[in-house]
């Protein structure tokens, strides 16, 4: 519904641009009709086109009603310009260009066949016939401009400037139309029609605009080059409000803290530095041929040269020692432990929390986990290639007294290798696994892949989505029927009893990858998965106390509005994926202190999904679309925000740090759609930009 009413106010944007343009251009070339038959025909036409024109810009005002109709204000409240801007010159092409072009027709109502003469080459010529059309044509370009450049929170300076170049275009136009018309009364005659002349003139005022604009585009694009070096500790801030979808102002703007806080650099964040580990893992970075089930050979970037990385699963409490050495991955790696709450300092992002390993260097992680459940790890230095080509693997956290022994866990991670081929793991084809009946099953779900938001259906079986990103839902209710939709980063895990017939998970349309597991081995995948509803977190299992809720008071609050810009990054022009308006590294940081309680209402105006990840915390989801959350407490770490929708999200600041805050599309993410939370007085030794070998997306 968002999407269909922000692309019919942009279509009949685009079509009334192109159409006045038209009608414009026609109405100044009335004074060179041949006739006076002539003339009158097509005065009565350019009366049609005042209808068509402002048919097509009540489709514009109409989608902008639509999307009011249907959306909070934060979605419409910056288009709410454009209306005026098309409604103005078309009450002008009815009060001022259609009463004259009704007299031209009365004066030319013999449709003789005798040339024009003086009377009526003046009356063709007037401004006030001609303007209105070529006001529309304006109006609909400014409203262009706005609906790819106008940013929220709203920049006044990119709505003053083209209203600015907008009246003086229209007064020069009104001004040449005037000009021209004086002309032929000083002369007596109607000027020479020439087309070419006209074309070179227009050429000419067009180079000149280009040459004008060019001063402030080209310092822009040079603007937007990624720096050398940038401490993502320094930069702009956002110190968060008491703003709210139903008040948007900055009035209660939370100010620099009272008392100014103890500085602490990101380096001594770490976890336990003493004490024997628990467990401990080597996980060596390096490029390799691999192999796929069906044969097929990936050139892959590995984790000790298997594809996933190898699983890591130790229980919570447990000291956990990870070393990591780079083999020969130039690019230099890290080890990112996503949706793990780990210290600051063990976070793994290049440029933020450590340099990036180079090849020959190793780093050694070492934590206590906290949370049980499942996570999966991966490089978070130049992630968007790093992840596509394999540097991840599954993280599994089991409890104190481990898995239950009955239980079969089986992970699965859904990822595309090289482009075409989509695998659980390294198997792209279908697996059988024999189970027991009666046997607890657990199937935990992983999307690693970038792009794609993957369905697996699970088919013959009742089961319970146990937990969403790594935590245990309350009370989860029986489900048959439904698909499971992960986003990128996003993790399920799915539990059921095994029966005495077949159980498939599909993934996919079907019939080509999957899971059957069944008491004998044996069994089919279902050549077409059926069309089931989608899952849906927000009303599943039921409620049960929290920390917080909706209800609670809110030290920050914070908006995070998602949107597709047209603009500059890294000294490109580009339709950006923007964050508050902004790409790396001018997005600014979320800036909260330790204790505090934080909500934050992510907004997605743009027209692809953004599952938005934050490092170091778990979100409660509050609501969605301004429904509260009604089931079991949803906590998560990778959340999608489809477009139009608004969620509100809400965690506490209790892991001081700088925390990557990021679309996990990591494509977006590579291409600026990433900032930060960050704590105050926290200072960071590390930096990221074209200088450093640290680029953590
Ligand atoms: Cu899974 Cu910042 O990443
Ligand atoms: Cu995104």
């Amino acid at each position: 519904m968002y999407f269909a009413a922000i692309s019919a106010a942009r279509g009949f944007l685009l079509l009334t641009l192109l159409l006045a343009w038209i009608a414009g251009n026609k109405a100044s070339l009335l004074l060179f009709s041949s006739t006076e038959a002539n003339l009158n025909r097509k005065a009565r036409k350019l009366m049609t086109w005042a209808v068509v024109l402002t048919l097509s810009s009540a489709g514009v005002v109409g989608g902008i009603a639509w999307l009011m109709a249907i959306t909070d204000s934060i979605f419409w409240r910056d288009r709410l310009l454009i209306p005026p801007l098309l409604i103005v010159p078309t009450v002008m092409i009815w009060t001022v260009s259609v009463p004259r072009l009704r007299k031209i027709r009365q004066a030319t109502g013999r449709k003789t066949n005798s040339p024009l003469d003086l009377r009526l080459l003046v009356r063709a010529s007037q401004p006030a016939i001609i303007a209105p059309y070529q006001f529309v044509a304006l109006g609909a370009l400014t409203g262009m401009y706005w609906t790819f450049t106008t940013t929220v929170p709203f920049d006044i300076w990119n709505g003053a400037i083209p209203l600015i170049l907008l009246l003086i275009a229209g007064m020069a136009l009104w001004l040449s139309h005037l000009n021209r018309s004086s002309r032929i009364s000083l002369d007596g005659k109607a000027p020479a029609n020439r087309p070419f002349m006209r074309l070179m003139r227009r050429l000419a005022v067009l180079v000149v605009a280009i040459a004008l604009g060019s001063v402030p585009f080209y310092s822009a694009l040079k603007a937007s080059r990624l720096p050398e070096t940038v401490s993502m500790a320094e930069g702009p801030m956002d110190n968060g409000s008491g703003m709210s979808l139903a008040h948007h102002n900055h009035s209660e703007a939370v100010t620099a803290s009272a008392e100014p806080v103890k500085e602490i650099s990101v380096d001594s964040l770490t976890g336990p530095a003493e004490g024997k580990p628990d467990v401990s893992y080597t996980l060596t970075a390096e490029k390799k041929t691999v192999k796929l089930a069906s044969g097929r050979a990936v050139e892959a970037w590995t984790y000790n040269g298997q594809i996933p990385g190898p699983e890591l699963r130790f229980k919570k409490g447990q000291l956990v020692e990870v070393k990591l050495a780079n083999k020969d991955i130039e690019e230099g790696v890290t080890l990112h432990w996503h949706g793990l709450d780990v210290p600051n300092a063990e976070d793994g992002v290049a440029g933020a929390t450590q340099n990036a390993v180079m090849p020959g260097e190793t780093h050694t992680y070492r934590f206590v986990a906290e949370q049980v459940g499942s996570f999966w790890y991966h490089s978070h230095q130049d992630s968007r290639e790093a992840v596509e080509k394999g540097l991840f693997g599954s993280l599994v956290v089991e409890p104190e007294e481990g898995m239950p022994a009955d239980v079969k866990d089986i992970t699965v991670m859904t990822h595309l290798w090289d482009n075409h081929g989509i695998a659980i793991g390294d198997n792209d084809g279908i697996q059988h696994i024999k189970i027991e009946p009666g046997t607890p099953v657990r199937l935990r779900l992983a999307n690693t892949d970038d792009w794609i938001r993957q369905t697996y259906k699970l088919l013959g079986t009742t089961f319970q989505v146990a937990a969403i990103d790594g935590t245990e839902l309350h009370e989860p209710g029986n489900l048959n029927k439904v698909s499971l939709d992960l986003i990128t980063g996003g993790r399920y895990d799915v539990t059921f009893t095994m029966p005495d017939t077949p159980v498939t998970l599909n993934v996919g349309q079907g019939g080509k990858l999957g899971i059957v597991m069944s008491p004998d081995g044996n069994g089919e995948l279902p050549k077409h998965a059926p069309n089931l509803p989608v899952f849906d977190p927000t009303h599943y299992g039921t409620p049960t106390s929290t920390p917080f809720d909706a209800n609670s008071h809110f030290d920050r609050e914070f908006t995070m509005v998602l949107d597709n810009q047209l603009g500059f990054f890294n000294g490109k022009l580009a339709l950006n994926y923007t964050i508050n308006g902004e790409v790396f590294p001018n997005t600014p940081m979320f800036m909260v202190r330790e204790g505090e309680l934080v909500k934050t209402t992510i907004v997605n105006r743009g027209a692809v999904d953004h599952p938005m990840h934050l490092h170091g915390h778990h979100m409660l989801v509050l609501s969605r679309n301004g429904e509260p959350v009604t089931g079991s407490p949803w906590w998560t770490d990778t959340l999608d925000t489809a477009p139009g929708e608004v969620y509100e999200v809400a965690f506490v600041a209790d892991n001081p740090g700088l925390w990557m805050d990021h679309c996990h599309n990591l494509a977006h993410a590579a291409s600026g759609m990433t900032m930060h939370l960050m704590y105050e007085g926290i200072t960071s030794p590390y930096t990221v930009g074209t200088a450093t070998s640290n680029h953590p997306e």
